[in-house]
C-alpha cells in the first residue's frame, strides 16, 4: 500500500488526482477531508498507527515553519515509517542548486535522516514552482512587476510535472531506489519575460523594500528570510538552472510542461 501524505496542499492534492481510483493508495492530511487518513507529523505519537500497512510512504516536505519545527517534523514521520515497517520512502525535498535558501537546511538534514534510514528512499529534488513565481512575481495594481528578481532568472518547474513525476515514482518506487533525483526546469524565467506574459512591466525593487514590504504585511517571521532569501538567490544567479544536471525530462519521461505558461495561468487564478 502506498500512502500520500499532505493532500491538501498543493503538490499533494496534485499527486492525489494522479492516482485517484487505486485501491491500493491511501491519501493523508492533517485536514480531516473525506476518505483519508489523520497524517500530521506535529503529532509524533499517532503516526506508527498512521503508518500501520503502508509499504511506501510519499512524504510531501512540510516546509514551512523555523528549521527545528520542521526538523522535528520529518524525524518523526522518517521513525515512525520505520517503526511501522514502512518498506520505502520517497521524499520531495529541494533542488542542489537551492543550498543558498534558507529552508534548504531542513532539506538536506532530512535526506542525510534518509540516507541512514533502514528503509528504502528516494529523494526527488524539485525545483521551485512555477507557482511560486506567481507570489514572487505578481503584477502590482499599476501592472508593474516590482518582485527584486535582477536581472536573474530561475528555472522554474510546473507543480504539476513534480506531482506526475512523484506520483509515478512512488507508485513504483523499486527502480529508483537510493536514487537523488534532479528536477530543475530547462527554461529559466527572467523578470522581463515574466512582466512581458503578463502585460506588465519590470521595475525591481531592493531586497531592503521587499523585506520591509513582507514585514509590514503581517508575515510570519520565518517567510521573510524565505522569501528574501529567495529573491535574491534567484536575483544573484544561483537558481537559473547552470548549477545542476538535471533530470526533469528522462523522470517525467516527456517534454516538461511550459513554466512560463503555467505561471501566467497561476497569476490568473490569484
Ligand atoms: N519547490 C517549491 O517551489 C516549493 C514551494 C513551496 C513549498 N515547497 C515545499 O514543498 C511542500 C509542498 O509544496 P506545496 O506547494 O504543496 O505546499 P502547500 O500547498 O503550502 O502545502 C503545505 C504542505 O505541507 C504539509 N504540512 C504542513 N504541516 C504539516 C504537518 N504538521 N504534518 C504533515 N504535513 C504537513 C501540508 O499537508 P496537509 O495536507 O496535512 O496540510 C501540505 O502538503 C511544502 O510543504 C514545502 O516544504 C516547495
Amino acid at each position: 500500500m502506498l500512502l500520500v501524505t499532505g493532500v491538501s496542499g498543493g503538490l499533494g492534492r496534485l499527486v492525489a488526482e494522479r492516482l485517484a481510483g487505486r485501491d491500493d493508495v491511501v491519501l493523508g492530511t492533517r485536514a480531516g477531508l473525506p476518505g483519508t487518513r489523520l497524517v500530521d507529523f506535529d503529532e509524533a505519537a499517532t503516526l506508527v498507527d498512521a503508518f500501520a500497512g503502508v509499504d511506501t510512504l510519499l512524504m510531501i516536505s512540510a516546509g514551512y515553519g523555523e528549521d527545528d519545527t520542521v526538523v522535528a517534523r520529518h524525524e518523526a514521520a522518517i521513525s515512525a515509517a520505520e517503526r511501522a515497517g514502512v518498506g520505502h520512502l520517497v521524499y520531495t525535498s529541494i533542488s542542489g542548486d537551492g543550498d543558498h535558501l534558507s529552508y534548504a537546511l531542513a532539506h538536506r538534514w532530512t535526506e542525510r535522516r534518509l540516507r541512514r534510514s533502514t528503509a528504502r528512499w528516494t529523494i526527488l529534488r524539485n525545483g521551485l514552482y512555477a507557482e511560486l513565481l506567481a507570489l514572487l512575481a505578481a503584477p502590482d495594481a499599476d501592472r508593474r512587476v516590482t518582485g527584486p528578481l535582477g536581472e536573474g532568472r530561475l528555472a522554474a518547474v510546473a507543480r504539476e510535472d513534480l506531482a506526475e513525476i512523484a506520483a509515478a515514482v512512488a507508485a513504483a518506487p523499486a527502480a529508483h531506489a537510493g536514487r537523488t533525483y534532479e528536477l530543475v526546469g530547462e527554461r529559466p524565467l527572467g523578470g522581463p519575460e515574466l512582466a512581458r506574459a503578463l502585460g506588465a512591466t519590470y521595475a525591481p525593487g531592493t531586497l531592503a523594500e521587499a523585506r520591509t514590504a513582507l514585514a509590514a504585511s503581517g508575515a510570519e517571521p520565518f517567510r521573510i528570510p524565505m522569501l528574501t532569501g529567495t529573491y535574491s538567490a534567484i536575483a544573484h544567479g544561483f537558481l537559473d538552472g547552470s548549477g545542476v544536471r538535471s533530470d526533469l525530462r528522462a523522470v517525467l519521461d516527456r517534454e516538461p510542461r511550459d513554466p512560463l505558461d503555467a505561471f501566467v495561468e497561476a497569476v490568473r487564478k490569484g
